[in-house]
């Protein structure tokens, strides 16, 4: 049977750095309130020009580079964002051009904060049917143009950031599966119970005879609304599940994992994971402080960035897990 592996990462975010005293302007919140409830310091943000493929582009092509590929080797495309161009065609179909393929599939994922996982479990799945043999991944998001950056929405303006990570993933042939780099397990989850503690609710074609009109976007329904707490507590349960069964799945202990990638919603969710599961501290990677909630991004930047700290090496054996909306939440074991 066929196998998939990592064979290169890449990230981009943009250039414009903003502050938690920055938004301390255009809100009512602090730097200390931000810090000691979140652990986020600061987060990227575009200007008006830039849109997610714009970002995706960036972070694909050094994937493809550091995979170390010719880009028409990859045969499918595969885009997971929540902040797409426009509401139709998907972003992979925007992306694909600006990227110079054409023809090979472009699929979005939207599967929120855990899309990048969802997204890694679809292209190992199509590898391991023979479908295709080399998956250009991407998370992309561009959140800034859809944050409430008034006092009403600053449970969730202060959360969320921009950027874009990519990976190759191929076919691999794995002689000795103790030692090969390749994907070990993927498991994936929702519950639809949970849809509306964390949801855009307009434009939406349930919205009666139209998809948005002026009363809703003086009510704000264009922007997130998060239920926090519900969020948090089923956030931490969550990923402490798909971690344990992940380990379990592969009959692996804590110990033998190098380094845990979580999604970096909240630096006191990871914290509290770690906590639970008894993970020492450093072999926790977080890039919260710096970016921010970037949502199916935050998965391949932590993966590009762990790599350039030099936290993440080939041999690495590697568990990630997410939670994001949905309620979805997802976990892989692979070894880089
Ligand atoms: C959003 C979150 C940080 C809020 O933390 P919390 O400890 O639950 O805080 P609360 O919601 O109880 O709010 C406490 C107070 O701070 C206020 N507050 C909310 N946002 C604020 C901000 N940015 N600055 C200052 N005060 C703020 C609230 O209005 C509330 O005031 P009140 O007590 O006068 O009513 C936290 O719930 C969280 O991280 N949830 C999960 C978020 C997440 O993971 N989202 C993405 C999932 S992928």
């Amino acid at each position: 049977m066929f196998h998939s592996e990592i064979i290169g990462s890449g990230m981009y975010v943009p250039p414009g750095i903003i502050t938690n005293h920055d938004l301390s302007k255009m809100m009512e919140t602090s730097h200390d309130w931000i810090v000691q409830r979140s652990g986020i310091e600061e987060r990227r943000w575009v200007t008006p020009d830039m849109v997610t493929t714009d970002l995706a582009l960036h972070a694909c092509e050094e994937a493809i580079k550091n995979a170390g590929i010719d880009k028409q080797e990859i045969d499918c495309l595969l885009f997971a964002t929540i902040s797409p161009d426009h509401d139709f065609p998907g972003s992979g179909c925007f992306l694909q051009p600006k990227l110079g393929l054409t023809g090979i599939p472009a699929i979005d994922v939207r599967q929120q904060c855990s899309g990048f996982v969802y997204a890694m479990s679809m292209a190992d799945a199509f590898i391991k049917s023979g479908q295709y043999k080399t998956i250009l991944i991407v998370g992309a998001e561009v959140h800034s143009k859809g944050l409430d950056k008034t006092t009403r929405g600053r449970d969730t303006a202060v959360l969320f950031g921009d950027g874009a990570g990519a990976i190759v993933m191929r076919r691999k042939e794995v002689k000795d599966p103790a030692k090969d780099s390749f994907i070990y397990s993927t498991h994936l989850f929702a519950e639809g119970q949970g849809a509306k503690d964390l949801w855009l609710e307009a434009p939406g074609m349930a919205l009666g005879a139209e998809r948005m009109n002026h009363e809703m976007i003086d009510a704000g329904k264009h922007y997130a609304y998060m239920n926090g707490k519900r969020v948090f507590t089923n956030a931490i349960r969550r990923m402490c599940e798909c971690t344990l069964l992940a380990l379990e799945t592969n009959k692996l202990k804590l110990e033998d994992i190098d380094l845990f990638l979580f999604h970096q919603a909240n630096m006191r969710i990871n914290q509290m994971v770690a906590q639970e599961l008894k993970i020492p501290e450093d072999k926790v990677f977080n890039t919260i402080q710096k970016y921010g909630n970037t949502t199916a991004a935050t998965i391949p930047i932590g993966m590009a960035e762990a790599v350039k700290a030099g936290k993440l090496k080939k041999g690495s054996l590697v568990a990630s897990a997410a939670f994001g909306s949905g309620f979805t939440w997802a976990s892989s074991i692979f070894r880089w």
